[in-house]
């Protein structure tokens, strides 16, 4: 399918998805947000993808946040379901079995920064830029920031980046665990693309599985973690990949994983 607002490539097990709206620094208007949603479908169908990687388009942004232009129209009923919308289609990135990277190539402001915390790891330009400035609109985050940034980085500097709504610099935001790692802005997609190869190199089931208890902890006790952690650890113990993996260490080779 063809995108007004996004771009969309395969290659090597890997998907790229592009916001493209350069000229609005990236911003997700309603139309993006329908296209982002279709497109994580496919990514979620695909057995082909291993990895998905989400980005912006231009050097500038990866995205400057929801498009004022409509929120601006919004009232109370409408504004409900903006919210309530934006916040599932976020939380199927949060929630899909495959990971998704971050390459926060420039702004990520608003429901930029909000799309870059759903995704599973982040990785930023040099010349990358975080914030929740809301506050400035006369409105909050309204795609899950006021849940997630207060879950990855402390508290008290997740309030005052919303009561604020003061921008973070990408050597600031790696020092408070906001993302993983910064390159220079000509090196991030390659960067990211590497990572994401490497990713996909190991036993696929073990990566779902992996992905999936670590994300179950955001919603579980120790206890309960740690019983649902034993269970997947038996599933995958039942794969081919489990055989092929420790054979292969055993044999001194480097492991064949089925790709599927
Ligand atoms: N919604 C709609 N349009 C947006 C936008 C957004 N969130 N962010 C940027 N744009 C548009 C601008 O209106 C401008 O469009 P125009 O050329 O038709 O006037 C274009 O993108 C370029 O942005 P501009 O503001 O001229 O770039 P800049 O370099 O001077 O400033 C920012 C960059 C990111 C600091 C500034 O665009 C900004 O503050 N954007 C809004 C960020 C925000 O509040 N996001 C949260 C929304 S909930």
């Amino acid at each position: 399918m063809k995108y007004e607002n996004i771009l969309f490539e395969i290659k090597n097990h890997i998907a790229i998805v592009t916001i493209n709206r350069p000229d609005k620094l990236n911003a997700l208007n309603g139309k993006t947000i329908d296209e982002l949603d279709d497109v994580l479908n496919s990514i979620k169908n695909n057995s082909d993808i291993f990895v998905a990687i989400l980005t912006g388009s231009g050097e500038k942004a990866f995205v400057a946040g929801a498009d004022i232009s409509e929120l601006n129209k919004l009232d109370v009923l409408s504004a409900k379901e903006f919210s309530e919308k934006g916040n599932r289609v976020f939380r199927s990135i949060e929630i899909l079995d495959k990971p998704v990277i971050a390459a926060v190539n420039g702004f990520a402001l608003g429901g930029g920064c909000e799309l870059a915390l759903a995704c599973h790891i982040r990785i930023a330009s040099d010349n990358a830029k975080f914030g929740q400035p809301e506050v400035n609109l006369g409105i909050i985050p309204g795609y899950g920031g006021t849940q997630r940034l207060s879950r990855l980085v402390n508290n008290a500097l997740a309030l005052e980046m919303i009561l604020t709504g003061d921008l973070v610099s990408a050597e600031e935001a790696l020092k408070i665990g906001l993302i993983n790692k910064i390159y220079p802005s000509t090196e991030l997609l390659k960067k990211t693309i590497e990572l994401a190869d490497k990713i996909c190199s190991k036993g696929q089931q073990a990566v779902r599985f992996a992905l999936k208890a670590v994300k179950a902890s955001d919603n579980m006790s120790l206890t309960e973690g740690l019983a649902y952690e034993a269970s997947l650890f038996a599933l995958v113990c039942g794969t081919e990949d489990f055989q092929e993996g420790t054979k292969a260490f055993l044999e001194k080779r480097k492991p064949d994983f089925k790709h599927r």
